[in-house]
């Protein structure tokens, strides 16, 4: 898998994604802790962290008396989540690869891992970490991008980027709704072993934003930034005109208020 597929960004990027993604994706992170239910005083990895958003929900739900290991292939993405750092609960950062997990079996009493997934090439080999690193009755609740059909945001920005770029720029924002199927879900946390799952769609509303600032800040946050940033002004506003005018029905007197849908799966180990 080439860097953009795995998601892989640069210092300056991952600044761009807390900005504009983690915060969008906060209240997906709440959610998640939620459902995976996790206790005060629970021992908790964040798997794929990014810049550490369900670090941060899960620091005053987990508290002092918990601990929080948080995860990530990406060494930028690591370092901005360890600058923004949190308070509630002892923390540590670790650089690991989904696929080979650098912890003990049984070290967790809970996993979660929001929009990460998609991007490892070996989803078997991951799960199967996630299932050797949780213990016996522990929970993995995990989020991935719902098909790209119920995502229509990111439908707009993928044809934009591949009318005014290039179709591959255009299939890097496409790519991560690719595992978005219920029972593809299914099929890869049973064949781990682990001995219930459950799937269900999670729709959130992102809080309503300027559209022009949130088309903007997203394209230059993806790990294909320095493209995006290299286009003739001309063609990327073009480009921006073009996704807004796909996203009107979200639009109201310039603000944007989009949906988005991802599919969650909890599952117990
Ligand atoms: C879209 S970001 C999600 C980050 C964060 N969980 C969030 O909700 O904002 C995807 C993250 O998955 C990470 N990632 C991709 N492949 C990975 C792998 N094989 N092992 C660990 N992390 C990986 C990327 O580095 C990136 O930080």
């Amino acid at each position: 898998m080439a860097d953009q597929e795995r998601w892989q960004v640069s210092d300056s990027t991952a600044e761009l994604y807390e900005l504009h993604v983690a915060s969008w994706f906060a209240k997906w992170a709440t959610d998640l802790v939620e459902r995976a239910g996790i206790k005060t005083g629970s021992t908790v990895l964040d798997l794929g962290c990014g810049t550490g958003v369900v670090s941060r929900a899960l620091g005053p739900v987990v508290g002092a008396a918990g601990a929080i290991t948080a995860s990530d292939l990406n060494e930028s993405m690591l370092a901005e989540a360890e600058r923004l750092g949190i308070e509630s609960a002892p923390i540590q950062w670790r650089r690991a690869d989904a696929e080979s997990l650098p912890f003990a079996t049984d070290e967790f009493d809970a996993l979660l891992c929001q929009q990460a997934l998609q991007f490892v090439p070996n989803k078997g080999a991951a799960v199967s970490e996630m299932r050797r690193v949780v213990r016996p009755g522990g929970i993995a609740a995990v989020s991935v991008w719902s098909r790209l059909e119920e995502n229509p945001y990111v439908a707009a920005l993928a044809n934009g980027l591949a009318a005014h770029l290039s179709e591959p720029a255009g299939e890097v924002m496409r790519a991560p709704m690719g595992f978005g199927e219920r029972s593809k879900l299914e099929e890869v946390f049973t064949g781990a072993g682990f001995v219930s799952v459950e799937v269900e769609p999670v729709v959130i509303t992102r809080s309503p934003i300027n559209a022009i600032e949130a088309i903007d800040g997203n394209l230059r946050a993806l790990p294909i930034a320095e493209r995006i940033g290299a286009m003739h002004p001309d063609a990327y506003n073009a480009m921006i005109d073009q996704i807004a005018d796909e996203l009107s029905d979200y639009i109201t007197d310039g603000t944007l208020t989009m949906p988005s849908t991802s599919l969650v799966a909890i599952a117990m180990a």
